[in-house]
């Protein structure tokens, strides 16, 4: 059985005083949760935020990470940086990193690698922008991202990554896929794994949704056979519609 999963990502929202107290709410609201729980917060939060929830069930990602190991890179943050904070996760190929800080398939298979060599994992997003969908290129759109970007990795690398479609047209729009809509896109992400790695990785691959997904949308969307979580931006910044998210997990 693959994992199930709800992670939140905050992108660039919250203070680290603010940033802390949600953390601490959602400490004492996840107590028992029947999916795996990841919180991506910013690079500054990082440490506490993972002190405040050692030996909980909620596990920590940055939101990005540096495509180089070390050096003089100014203003970076390294995958071993991130690693070494007690975060166990990292966001990679967010369709804001792809479209404003102009992040290539080069760019982010480096991202990849050094995460994976750093112990994190990776949850690699993909997705069509609006024109491409209604062009109805959202299949070799995707195909494209995950070439360039994952099919390089061997299995067993590959078996550490959490795929995320997000079409970019949802989100933070409040314009969700359908679940229609999300369940074909999985199952076709799902096919491409299993004829590039075999239908075992495949099975075990874990497929979020994101794009406005929230906490009355969760349920229908969670539904369907291939949709096996979400990555959630906006409601995951209010405790108490996350928590409901993670129970219609
Ligand atoms: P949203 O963001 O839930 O606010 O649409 C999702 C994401 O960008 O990960």
């Amino acid at each position: 059985m693959r994992t199930k999963m709800v992670a939140g990502n905050w992108k660039m929202n919250k203070n680290l005083q603010e940033g802390l107290a949600l953390a601490a709410e959602l400490k004492q609201q996840v107590t028992n949760p029947t999916c795996t729980v990841v919180i991506g917060t910013p690079f500054i939060h990082l440490a506490p935020v993972c002190e405040l929830l050692k030996n909980t069930p909620i596990a920590v990602a940055a939101e990005n990470c540096a495509d180089k190991e070390k050096g003089a890179f100014t203003g970076e943050v390294s995958a071993e940086m991130i690693a070494s904070t007690g975060a166990q996760y990292c966001i990679i190929g967010h369709s804001e990193r792809r479209a404003y800080y102009h992040e290539t398939y080069d760019i982010l298979r480096e991202k990849v690698l050094l995460a994976l060599q750093n112990n994190l994992k990776p949850i690699f997003c993909i997705g069509e922008v609006k024109e491409e969908r209604e062009a109805g290129r959202q299949n070799e759109v995707v195909k494209a991202q995950l070439e360039g970007s994952v099919f390089n990795l061997s299995a067993e690398e590959f078996g550490k990554i959490t795929l995320a479609y997000e079409p970019v047209w949802a989100i933070g729009t409040g314009l969700t896929a359908t679940p229609e809509q999300a369940q074909q896109m999985h199952a076709y992400i799902r096919s491409l794994v299993a004829a590039k790695y075999g239908q075992t990785v495949a099975d075990e691959t874990t497929i979020l949704y994101g794009g406005s997904c929230n906490e009355k949308n969760a349920k229908e969307l969670f539904a369907n056979p291939d949709v096996d979580g979400g990555l959630i931006g906006g409601a995951s910044l209010i405790a108490e519609k996350f928590c409901s998210i993670i129970a219609a997990r």
